[in-house]
């Protein structure tokens, strides 16, 4: 199972103490072994067709420590760049999607509710609610033309989608203004007819006519070539809710009342000063969050207006908390989480998983795990059924101290159009793609 997939939905965590502390296997998942593995098993196809004319790392080259790190193209002078759109099959026709216009934002979320990512069993499906998208589709600065849909030209329905942000991010001391591409889908019915790559080659030429020739962009499918691969930790809130709808299971030395005391949090949160970021927190999460981000290697460069959009708490979409020093009313710790439900599918007693992604987290005088500690206490007292986590950034300690556990496949992360040395650890990734 892919794991952005996964994160729609896990099957294989067994809720059962060990596994819940089992330490990282990290040596079959490097980048080298799974490109080995993948290459072993396809040796003379052609595998692809599409990835392999783009500027991105080809899996040939994995290992390769001569080729120059940087872009893998120069960018081409705008008058260059193809002024119409790529050609669809007749019956279709592009559509700007305005996210302002309620009309419009139904209908993404109505193809995304019904053909976004699923788990590999079919039993979960992304549910990213309307102000989600709206906020996650309109930071500052964010490009209409981006926001880009297929409609039946007939019908004017929607039936495809795929969006693009803008977003600075420092590969070690470069700062690159590149498009963080997301939200590709589509529908159900027309897979599998190479739809996907025309919606790629337009939503990159789109990105080139601002005159931005990188991008960033996850999957739970292996493409030429990951910067680095991540796993998703699933933090059990909702244990019986979880087993009854088959998201997690009981290992064999489990039962339910022994699960639902493992996973019990305190009633009430543990660090002095914590409470809800507003927006007189900004400067100082602003601070606080670039000097953490400058410890890896890849990470957004936030500003203000960024952090505002990001972090300033909406209901049901995002949530923040800042640690306030009772002496000095210093700001000195925050974290972060936003709200990314699934559809059960096919369930008779359960509609939706309710799930809680973190997001970015900063400690200087609380302990991280303190601190998350307490996310997972609002969390729960939210009604949260799973905290998910991946194992980027200093994630990693955290995870294993509060009982996460381990979901099943790997996340991604891809560079287009900028090739790095040597994939990255996922502790030297400081970026969060929604
Ligand atoms: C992802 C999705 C749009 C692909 O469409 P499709 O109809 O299955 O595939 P198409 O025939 O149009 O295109 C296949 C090409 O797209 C590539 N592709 C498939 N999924 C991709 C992804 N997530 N990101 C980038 N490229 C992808 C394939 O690798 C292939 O290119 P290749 O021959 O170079 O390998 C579609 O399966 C979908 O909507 N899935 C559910 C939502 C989802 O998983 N979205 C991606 C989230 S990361």
């Amino acid at each position: 199972m892919a794991d952005k997939d996964s994160s729609s939905g896990s099957n294989s965590q067994n809720l059962d103490q060990d596994s819940a502390v089992n330490p990282l296997s990290n040596f079959q998942n490097t980048l080298e072994n799974i490109v080995q593995k993948f290459q072993g098993s396809n040796l003379n196809n052609q595998q692809h067709k599409f990835w392999e004319t783009q500027p991105v790392g080809q899996f040939k080259d994995v290992g390769n420590s001569s080729l120059p790190e940087g872009p893998i193209e120069p960018p081409t002078p705008l008058s260059e760049v193809k002024q119409e759109p790529y050609n669809l099959p007749s019956l279709y026709e592009w559509t700007v999607c305005d996210m302002d216009s309620d009309e419009v934002c139904n209908e993404v979320y109505v193809l995304l509710t019904n053909n976004y990512v699923e788990d590999d069993d079919n039993l979960f499906r992304f549910n990213y609610s309307k102000e989600f998208l709206r906020w996650g589709l309109r930071p500052p600065g964010y490009f209409r033309s981006w926001h880009i849909g297929v409609r039946v030209k007939a019908s004017k329905k929607l039936v495809a989608f795929i969006t693009g942000i803008p977003v600075k991010l420092r590969v070690r001391d470069e700062v690159v203004r590149m498009a963080e591409v997301n939200f590709l889908c589509v529908h159900k019915k027309l897979r599998s007819k190479r739809l996907a790559p025309v919606m790629i080659k337009e939503v990159t030429r789109r990105i080139h006519l601002e005159n931005i020739w990188q991008a960033a962009y996850t999957a739970g499918v292996l493409l030429p070539t990951p910067i680095t691969t991540c796993q998703y930790w699933h933090r059990t809130l909702h244990p019986k809710k979880l087993i009854d709808v088959g998201f997690s299971r009981l290992g064999e030395r489990m039962t339910m009342s022994r699960a639902i005391k493992l996973y019990r949090l305190p009633s009430s949160t543990a660090t002095i000063g914590l409470r809800k970021m507003e927006l007189r927190d900004v400067p100082a999460v602003t601070r606080l969050l670039r000097n953490y981000l400058s410890r890896f290697v890849v990470a957004p460069l936030f500003d203000d207006d960024e952090v505002e959009h990001w972090l300033l708490p909406q209901e049901d979409v995002v949530d923040s908390y800042v640690v306030e020093s009772p002496d000095t009313h210093e700001i000195t710790d925050f974290f972060s989480f936003y709200t990314l439900p699934s559809s059960i599918l096919n369930n008779p007693n359960y509609s939706t998983l309710k799930a809680a992604y973190t997001f970015y987290n900063v400690s200087t005088a609380t302990p991280l795990h303190q601190l998350i500690q307490d996310a997972l206490i609002i969390a729960k007292q939210k009604d949260f059924d799973v905290y998910n986590a991946l194992d980027i950034m200093e994630n990693e300690p955290f995870l294993k101290e509060l009982k996460f556990g381990r979901g099943d496949g790997q996340l991604y992360y891809y560079l287009y159009n900028y090739r790095l040395k040597d994939a990255l650890q996922p502790s030297e990734l400081g970026l969060v793609l929604l």
